[in-house]
């Protein structure tokens, strides 16, 4: 078959600032500009997102090629098209560039649009900066020092509006900060597909709320917290928390399903605050959904398993790893291939798991498994693969179908075959034995973050690192 060799994308030559350059036809407007360094203020645009072009921040000044008697473009001294400005600001995130374009995104026009949005929006905005949760990462914050008046001439009284309303389970609204610039709206509706918010009342009444008998509690609902351009929308449980200035930012991956979203943890003091969606087209866009978000507060667990233990005639006790490793050794030392099972875990690493099967073959070992984790999926990011890694368990042959040899294990285990199970990050009770089954076993040796109730039966125990807490991850 002969190869397809795709047209290259057909240029289009734009004036920007006077300077021309040329971008692929269907480039909008406000992202040629950022391209080239002139980067535009804008509230209610969002790249993943339709334009509505309500905020007007965009403002900028735009000009077509003047048209000769012949209706073709006019050339200049520099053999490119005369522009014909336009007498009136355009907005430019709702068009695409077109061939001898010019745009001003820095004129004394297009300063002053600016500022006369500023300070639209600024009339009902409430004064409280120093205790909004957005500040440190607030456009109307940012954009009123860029490009907005220093002082306000708004004698009368703002409109009140509500404050602190329970949107949904993990989304808190203040209206009085709403710039009505419907990010979150649209975001519900194109990417959620859960119509719930809107706007009602009229000019400057006008708040943002959920439709009748509804409420914001979709899997995605935070991530119209990450969008809102500025203090209204805020995450019930990160709210008051932290202030953002502080937060150490880490690039990670969330490890609840096998999408394995991009993010960003944010920690202080080795403790996660949040962690919010990184971009990435090939994964999750700009999005993730909040049960992948929220999935860490178990990494300060008062059950996390913190110090090795080893077992003491009945009961475990302190060690340290050296005395742990050794005794797990001594442990394994009095049995051989068939005797031994690992239960190894989708939530691993690839390099995790290489070394698990490379453990299994120095134990002559060969009944090893993953416990699958499954649960509702969607069409949107999350899937029903909960583990994050079935695949590398598969690819470095640790499985073929998750759980298929978690019958072999737990019948060996109960006939007595089995002597010596090694638990890898997983609790051997999801695996189907019986706590009776574990207490039976001569050797029962458990890596793992949290305790849980077959943790109690060990003969040697090793702390685990959770999925922020080690650079492989
Ligand atoms: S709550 Fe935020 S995202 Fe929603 S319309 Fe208001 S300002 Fe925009
Ligand atoms: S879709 Fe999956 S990977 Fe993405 S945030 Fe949700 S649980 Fe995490
Ligand atoms: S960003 Fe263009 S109108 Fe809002």
């Amino acid at each position: 078959m002969s190869e397809q060799v795709l047209a290259p994308p057909q240029l289009v030559n734009v004036q920007i600032n006077g300077v021309w350059h040329q971008f692929p036809k269907g480039t909008r407007l406000i992202e040629a500009c950022e391209k080239v360094g002139s980067y535009v203020p804008r509230y209610c645009y969002h790249k993943k997102l339709s334009s509505p072009g309500n905020c007007r921040m965009c403002l900028i000044e735009m000009g077509l090629p003047k048209m000769g008697p012949e209706r073709k473009p006019e050339l200049g001294a520099d053999g490119m098209p005369v522009i014909n400005w336009m007498p009136r600001p355009q907005i430019s995130c709702a068009q695409d560039v077109s061939e001898g374009m010019g745009v001003r995104t820095d004129s004394p026009l297009a300063q002053e649009c600016r500022k006369g949005v500023m300070e639209f929006l600024l009339i009902n905005h409430p004064l409280d900066c120093p205790i909004c949760d957005q500040a440190g990462e607030c456009r109307l914050q940012e954009f009123s020092v860029e490009y907005g008046y220093a002082e306000s001439r708004f004698l009368e009284n703002k409109v009140k509006k509500p404050k602190n309303i329970e949107l949904g389970p993990r989304v808190t609204l203040d209206d009085e900060r709403c710039i009505l610039c419907s990010r979150c709206v649209r975001f519900c509706q194109e990417i959620a597909h859960d119509d719930v918010l809107g706007f009602i009342d009229r000019g400057s009444h006008s708040v943002l709320t959920a439709h009748p008998g509804k409420r914001l509690e979709n899997n995605y609902s935070l991530n119209t917290v990450d969008i809102c351009p500025v203090g209204a929308l805020t995450s019930s449980d990160f709210r008051f928390q932290m202030r953002v200035w502080f937060l150490k930012e880490t690039k990670s991956f969330c490890t609840s399903c096998a999408t394995g979203c991009n993010t960003i943890i944010g920690t202080r003091e080795d403790v996660i605050y949040r962690q919010t969606p990184r971009e990435n087209d090939a994964v999750n866009s700009s999005w993730m959904c909040d049960y992948g978000r929220l999935n860490f507060g178990y990494l300060q667990s008062d059950q996390r398993l913190l110090q090795p233990q080893i077992l003491s005639g009945e009961k475990l006790i302190a060690a340290d790893w050296n005395a742990t490793i050794a005794q797990a050794v001594v442990q394994l030392k009095h049995f051989s291939g068939w005797e031994i099972a690992l239960l190894a875990s989708g939530r691993m690493t690839n390099e995790e798991l290489w070394l698990t099967s490379q453990f299994a073959k120095t134990l002559g070992a060969n009944l090893i498994e993953i416990v699958p984790r499954r649960g509702p999926g969607d069409d949107i990011l999350l899937s029903p693969d909960r583990n994050p890694n079935t695949n590398g368990a598969r690819v470095l042959g640790i499985t073929s179908e998750p759980g298929a040899r978690l019958g072999e294990i737990v019948e060996g285990v109960a006939s007595g075959r089995i002597k010596a199970l090694i638990a890898l990050g997983e609790n051997p009770i999801n695996a189907g034995l019986s706590l009776d089954q574990i207490k039976a076993l001569p050797a029962f040796i458990v890596m793992d973050i949290l305790a849980n109730e077959a943790t109690q039966l060990a003969t040697a125990v090793l702390p685990a690192f959770g999925f922020a807490e080690s650079a492989a991850r």
